[in-house]
């Protein structure tokens, strides 16, 4: 496994940090994961966007351009030659000695690599369970941070319950996201998900998603449901650059609608899964 790491393409095993990393000792830093399909980057134009809109948010002065980057990019893709798989994208405020405040000079570490991805077609088909918990996170979600604890900690819970995900209701606003995924819900054939907020991250495939449910006449409302409703709701699915649009069949224990993917959520992958096929054919950006 091939590893950017501050200007060197580097093997794994060369790929060290000190110690003193901010990323290590305070999370302080913020990524992306955008997809390969069929040999070409998905999206990754908006990818990289939302990265300098979260490094923004931050106060961290990225060290590349657009162009710069996405030339790294394509230079991982060309060393490795993958057809599939996930750039993982990473810069953190850098190495200084530990102190919260911000080091007065500082040189951002930027790792990137691509990660095996595969497509659980089985799970597209046939769906996956859910639980719901109690979103512990921040009030700035809308940041792709690297500070992922309650994110980690609540999809270890659906592990632990030997479910896919977990969905996260935050007290006083209602269903926000998954641990890693965004949340939609369809009733008698409308559309609700949570609206791009502070509350949740927007999603890449959320917003390709939104514009796919556009022409096909779908109606969407993004609006924050209960979790009651939640339960109530005739078809559940999740988003997210490596679930595709996976449909969510039980939830709590408690079936979604008559427990199979229902026929929104298989049109909406349909559509998402033809869109993949036609940029790995590179009929589009
Ligand atoms: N996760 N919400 C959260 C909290 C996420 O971490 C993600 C993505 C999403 C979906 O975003 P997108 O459609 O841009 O992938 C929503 C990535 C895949 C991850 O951390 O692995």
């Amino acid at each position: 496994m091939l590893i950017y790491l501050n200007g060197k393409y580097l093997d794994y095993s060369q790929a060290l940090l000190p110690v003193d990393e901010r990323g290590l000792q305070f999370a302080d830093g913020v990524y992306e994961v955008a997809l390969v399909w069929g040999g070409q980057f998905v999206d990754l134009e908006r990818h990289l966007e939302r990265l300098e809109r979260s490094a923004q948010a931050i106060e961290l002065d990225l060290p590349f351009t657009r162009s710069e980057i996405r030339d790294v990019a394509e230079e991982l893709l060309r060393r490795e030659a993958v057809k599939q798989a996930a750039l993982y994208l990473q810069v953190t405020r850098g190495v200084a000695p530990r102190d919260h405040r911000f080091p007065a000079v500082v040189q951002p570490t930027v790792i990137a690599y691509l990660k095996d991805a595969h497509m659980d077609r089985e799970a597209l088909q046939h769906g996956v369970k859910a639980i719901t918990v109690p979103d512990l996170r921040w009030l700035r979600c809308d940041i792709k941070s690297v500070s992922l604890l309650p994110n980690v900690l609540a999809r270890q819970q659906a592990a632990n319950r030997g479910v896919r995900e977990a969905i996260q209701v935050r007290s006083g606003v209602g269903v926000t996201e998954g641990s890693a995924t965004n949340i939609w819900m369809v009733h008698q054939g409308s559309i609700v998900t949570a609206p791009a907020s502070n509350w949740i991250l927007s999603g890449i495939v959320r917003s390709v998603v939104l514009d796919l449910a556009k022409s096909e006449k779908l109606p969407v409302a993004e609006r924050f449901a209960s979790a009651e409703e939640l339960l109530q709701m005739d078809e559940v699915f999740m988003t997210s650059t490596t679930s595709f649009v996976m449909p969510i069949i039980e939830i709590d224990g408690r079936k979604v609608g008559d427990g199979e993917p229902g026929p929104v959520t298989m049109r909406l992958q349909e559509l998402y899964l033809q869109r993949l096929d036609q940029i790995a054919h590179a009929t589009l950006g």
